[in-house]
């Protein structure tokens, strides 16, 4: 939610900043804006709605100068319009300010700043930092009155300040928003996330909260708000510029999707031994499994799609391993008052590892002393750094708002972890364990061959672009795939509804709707509830709903229960939601797509959800 770029360095600043921002559109946003530093002074243009809006201005009316700050604004305080859009100024028109995060104690700062005579333009909480700022530097230098003003604020913020009193530097800060700086050759940024420097910056630092930044050319000073300079090591940026680029897909979606099979094996690089059948990781994350195979109690915590994946945890764990696992919202988990302890261990799933809900859950948990495993994406992220150890799935950054491979990378952290843990506390030994390894060696193979069907699933999807309606019914390992094969469809193309229930849960209410034009997907892969699953079709086959199928490759039977028709190819119950996401994504994709929707930056939607 929202993106900030800050630059300093001699290239033309707005065409750096458009091209940043446009990297971070995947978090989301309904207006942009800019403000670069000129002979003339600071000059701001914002538009309200796409990006495109904004660039299209620009070339018409060009702004110039070097040093310069840009933002993409998802709305909280006010609605998205050009006045509320970043930056904001203040009322001399020297300092601009962006920002992302909730100022809560805005009002009565505004109250006090409006008695002083300042004259406010917009609705949002973010301009009473500016006029903060402006009224404290009245009496101090630009740095102090920055820190100050940072001081009386309450709430989150990642913050960037541009004065044209000091045409050389930016100043920045960080406290429950994401801010990283960004270290190139004789230029610097500050930025809400690594894709937008990429192939600008060649290292970045992940600031920490509480941190302020005056960021240079030649690189920033990191201190903390009582101004001490703090010691902050760069780290070297690993991504490839490829990753935050289309490269000739039509969406980032639909190259996600195809990046699985690349994905999961990165997942399991270096993890997984075929040779000696082991799974092995990182020392510290080692230690800490070891740890928690002693534990008595696991609590999985997430939100959206990283929550599906926790419930897919949930079957592995306990089947694997018998481990006791409860799977919470991260949004509930931190306010129904768990009961947690020093032997309880927290999960956090989380591609981005800034969700608020889900870092506010884990930072609760370690005050009440259980202990923080994340399974996480973003390297640096606040989830990765606040947790007591960490897997990362280096699934590769993930752009598009729907989770595709981020999802199916979690997947197979979790399926490693479990296998891990099930060999350490006794339960799976000798043949069954080489067996488990070897299917989780054959993933990336299974998940190309699932994706060379896309051609007989846009089919199947064509047939039910018009449908506005969809129920996704799993059972087992495979009712958190049907929670996810509706969120997909829902997220990615708003004109349709779709619920994902249990497939038993079917004849307790839902199936009171189900009727012609209602089409309904099965998850009926070769597993141990299959006979089950085909009950429940023909439950809906006798009120003449649709049935789409998705099953096994080789089962000759199910095609006369299915209207349409999905192979998979087998695999072990255990791996069948890794692989069944695959189909699930892809009739979701080509479905939106027939329906021309917006895939990658869905409506009202952002990437990454950093306010509750
Ligand atoms: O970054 P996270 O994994 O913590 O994000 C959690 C959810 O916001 C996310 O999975 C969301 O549901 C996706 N857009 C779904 O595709």
């Amino acid at each position: 939610m929202c993106g900030i770029v800050g630059y300093v360095g001699k290239s033309e600043g707005v065409e750096t900043l458009l091209e940043a921002l446009s990297r971070l559109e995947y978090r989301g946003y309904d207006s942009a804006g800019v403000a670069v530093l000129n002979n003339k002074g600071l000059d701001v243009r914002k538009r309200a709605g796409k990006l495109q809006g904004l660039i299209d201005d620009l070339r018409r009316h060009p702004l110039h100068g070097t040093l310069s700050i840009g933002h993409t604004r998802w709305a909280t305080h006010g609605e998205p319009s050009e006045l509320n859009a970043h930056p904001h100024t203040d009322c001399t028109g020297q300092l601009a300010v962006v920002h992302n995060g909730i100022i809560e104690n805005y009002s009565e700062l505004k109250d006090q700043l409006l008695a002083k005579g300042h004259r406010f333009r917009s609705q949002t909480d973010t301009e009473v930092i500016v006029h903060l700022i402006e009224e404290l530097a009245k009496h101090q230098p630009l740095e102090r009155a920055f820190i100050s003003a940072l001081k009386q604020l309450r709430g989150s913020y990642a913050l960037c300040l541009l004065s044209s009193a000091e045409p050389q530097r930016l100043f920045g800060a960080r406290h429950g928003s994401p801010l990283i700086v960004g270290i190139g050759k004789a230029e610097a940024f500050f930025a809400s996330d690594v894709p937008a420097i990429l192939g600008r910056a060649s290292s970045v630092i992940y600031l920490n909260d509480g941190d302020v930044v005056d960021l240079t050319s030649s690189g920033p000073r990191v201190m903390d708000l009582s101004g001490k300079r703090l010691r902050r090591s760069p780290k070297e940026i690993h991504w490839d510029l490829a990753a935050a680029r289309k490269e000739g897909c039509a969406h980032f979606m639909l190259k996600e999707i195809h990046e699985q099979p690349l994905a999961i094996a990165q997942t399991l690089a270096n993890r997984l031994s075929v040779a000696k059948h082991s799974i092995s990781f990182d020392r510290r994350t080692q230690s800490f499994l070891n740890k928690i195979s002693q534990q008595e109690r696991l609590i999985i915590i997430a939100c959206g799609t990283a929550y599906h994946a926790g419930l897919v945890g949930e079957y592995m764990l306990e089947e694997v391993a018998h481990l006791p696992v409860d799977v919470d919202l991260a949004s509930e988990f931190r306010y129904r008052g768990p009961l947690l302890d020093a032997r309880t261990t927290v999960v956090a799933i989380t591609q981005s590892g800034e969700t608020a809900d889900t870092l506010a859950g884990i930072r609760m948990a370690k005050e009440q002393g259980a202990s923080v495993l994340a399974i996480c994406n973003v390297m640096g992220s606040s989830i990765a750094r606040e947790a007591d150890a960490v897997l990362y799935t280096h699934a590769g950054p993930e752009i598009a708002v729907a989770s595709t491979k981020a999802y199916t990378a979690q997947l197979t952290a979790l399926a490693l972890i479990s296998l891990y843990l099930a060999h350490k506390r006794q339960r799976l030994l000798g043949t069954r364990f080489r067996q488990m390894i070897e299917g989780l060696s054959a993933l990336p193979k299974l998940i190309e061959k699932t994706l060379a069907s896309e051609a007989e699933i846009k089919m199947v999807a064509a047939k039910y672009v018009k449908c506005r309606n969809f129920y996704f019914l799993g059972r087992r390992y495979n009712y958190p795939s049907a929670l996810e094969g509706a969120l997909k469809l829902k997220e990615i193309c708003p004109l349709i509804h779709a619920e994902g229930y249990a497939a038993g849960e079917m004849k307790h209410g839902p199936i009171s709707l189900i009727r012609m034009g209602w089409p309904v997907v099965f998850l009926a892969p070769q597993a141990s509830v299959y006979d089950k699953i085909i009950s429940n079709i023909e439950e809906v086959r006798a009120r003449k709903g649709e049935c789409i199928v998705i099953a096994s490759e080789g089962n000759n039977t199910i095609a006369r229960y299915a209207e349409s028709l999905i192979t998979i190819p087998k695999t072990e119950e255990f791996f069948s939601p890794i692989v069944a996401a695959i189909p699930l994504q892809l009739f979701a994709y080509h479905i939106a797509q027939a329906n021309q929707c917006d895939i990658d930056q869905p409506p009202n939607l952002a990437k990454s959800v950093t306010v509750e």
